[in-house]
């Protein structure tokens, strides 16, 4: 019988090839001290998944008949815990992915003898599987998608003979960043060189937990805040964040402007409970409404100094997180673009005289981004860039000094995940 840890693997790698859907949210809560074993096994065969089934191809008697789903996640997840999990042994890689190939579910019964078979081979000699492996070129690990997003990441700044580069720093797992909410900074985290108020764990230092429950502090990614470093000194007493849930940046937008009057939307509704919980514990005050933020602006009659439109996007920006994403459909793409156009043109008639409003989303594609910027231009003419964010995070490759109303950090300078945001005001 496999451990539930090589069955939640085996259940997310099903559902991301077979479904085309992304790996759950708290897939491994049950699984307590497993879940490192289950998070990195994951994260290896997502992440080197193309290799794996080439390397797997020349064994197979007629490859081109098509394998079964069952079986090349049983060998994948095997050869991926012989080649880079030292820890484990011989027989615990074999022997569960053979257990787990004779699941009616999650493994295709009939090839049991052959996944045993071409994994016995393979341990014998676990350090030449890793150098065949190691070997197969990395664009394997790569869907056409993912290609495109790593040109649309660098074609901005001219780096497009970085993408090798650009390709093995995002399939290192990430490290997280966190920001301060109240009371002093655990044991573990340090300031980060580059990012003011931005904290990072220390090398062997455990996740801190307790105080991420205590509601201490936020696990924030370092994009997200530098973006909301913003640099704005007008008056900001009404604020709108559009697009809310979770609600790390209705946070750090209720630090950075106490006292202001904060609205929070979002439109799914176990979303908007969650967001209104979350805020509660962490002793942030805000209207909560579970509305869809396009048709409230296009009725409401109130305006704001502030309005941060976080948008829902492909999250292309987050491969690094997400190593399933170059291998999902994709197809919500088009009409995600028409709904960030909606939700920007609402937002923006809804900006009071001296008001700013922030669009951000966390991809590198420009139909995203910077293609709604122009629009924008053209759409909206009297609202104008303003440059609150320092040049060095900006779309204009070799600025040095001044600010950006576009906020575009380099992938290859800027470890945070892909953003694309742009500011503008009024008046
Ligand atoms: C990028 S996430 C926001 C992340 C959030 N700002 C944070 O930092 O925690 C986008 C959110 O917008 C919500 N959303 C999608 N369509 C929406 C709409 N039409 N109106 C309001 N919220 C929407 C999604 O459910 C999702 O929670």
């Amino acid at each position: 019988m496999p451990t539930p840890a090589r069955l939640h693997v085996a259940h997310a790698l099903h559902e991301v090839f077979g479904e085309k859907g992304r790996v759950p949210d708290f897939w491994d809560r049950d699984l307590g001290e497993d879940a490192h074993l289950a998070q990195a096994l994951l994260g290896l065969c997502l992440r080197r998944w193309g290799c794996l089934q080439a390397w797997l191809k020349p064994k197979l008697k007629d490859p081109d008949r098509g394998v079964p789903l069952g079986t090349r996640v049983t060998l994948a997840m095997g050869l991926a815990q012989l080649a880079w999990l030292p820890g484990v042994s011989d027989h615990a890689a074999v022997n569960e992915s053979v257990d787990l190939a004779a699941d009616r579910d999650l493994g295709f019964v009939p090839h049991k003898g052959l996944v045993n078979a071409i994994l016995r081979r393979a341990a014998k000699d676990r350090a030449a599987l890793a150098a065949e492996l190691d070997a197969l070129p990395p664009a394997l690990d790569r869907s056409p998608i993912a290609e495109r997003v790593l040109k649309a990441a660098l074609a901005p700044h001219h780096a497009e003979g970085e993408l090798e580069g650009l390709w093995a720093r995002l399939q290192q797992p990430p490290r997280p960043d966190f920001r301060l909410l109240k009371g002093e900074v655990p044991e573990g985290l340090l300031p980060s060189a580059d990012l003011p108020g931005c904290l990072c764990l220390e090398d062997g230092a455990p996740f801190p937990r307790p105080w991420l429950e205590a509601a201490g502090g936020i696990v924030q990614d370092r994009s997200s805040q530098a973006l909301l470093a913003y640099a704005w000194d007008r008056p900001v007493t009404r604020i709108l964040d559009a697009c809310a849930a979770p609600g790390g940046k209705t946070t750090t937008l209720a630090l950075r402007h106490p006292g202001a009057a904060l609205t929070a939307l979002e439109v799914h509704p176990k979303r908007a409970a969650r967001l209104r919980q979350t805020l509660q514990q962490r002793g942030v005050e805000a209207r909560v409404i579970q509305a869809d933020a396009a048709e409230w602006l296009e009725q409401t009659q109130d305006t704001f100094d502030l309005i941060l439109l976080d948008a829902p996007c492909s999250g292309s920006g987050t491969l690094q997180k997400h190593p399933e994403w170059p291998w999902l459909a994709h197809d919500e793409l088009p009409r995600l673009i028409g709904l960030q156009k909606r939700l920007l043109i609402a937002a923006a008639d809804r900006l009071a005289p001296g008001g700013l409003l922030v669009y951000a989303v966390c991809s590198w594609l420009p139909e995203e981004g910077a293609v709604h910027r122009e629009w924008l231009e053209g759409a909206r003419p009297d609202l104008r860039p303003a440059e609150v964010w320092p040049a060095a995070l900006g779309a204009e490759a070799g600025i040095e000094g001044g600010a950006t109303a576009f906020f575009r950090p380099h992938p290859m300078r800027w470890e945070g995940e892909g953003f694309q945001a742009f500011a503008v005001g009024r008046g």
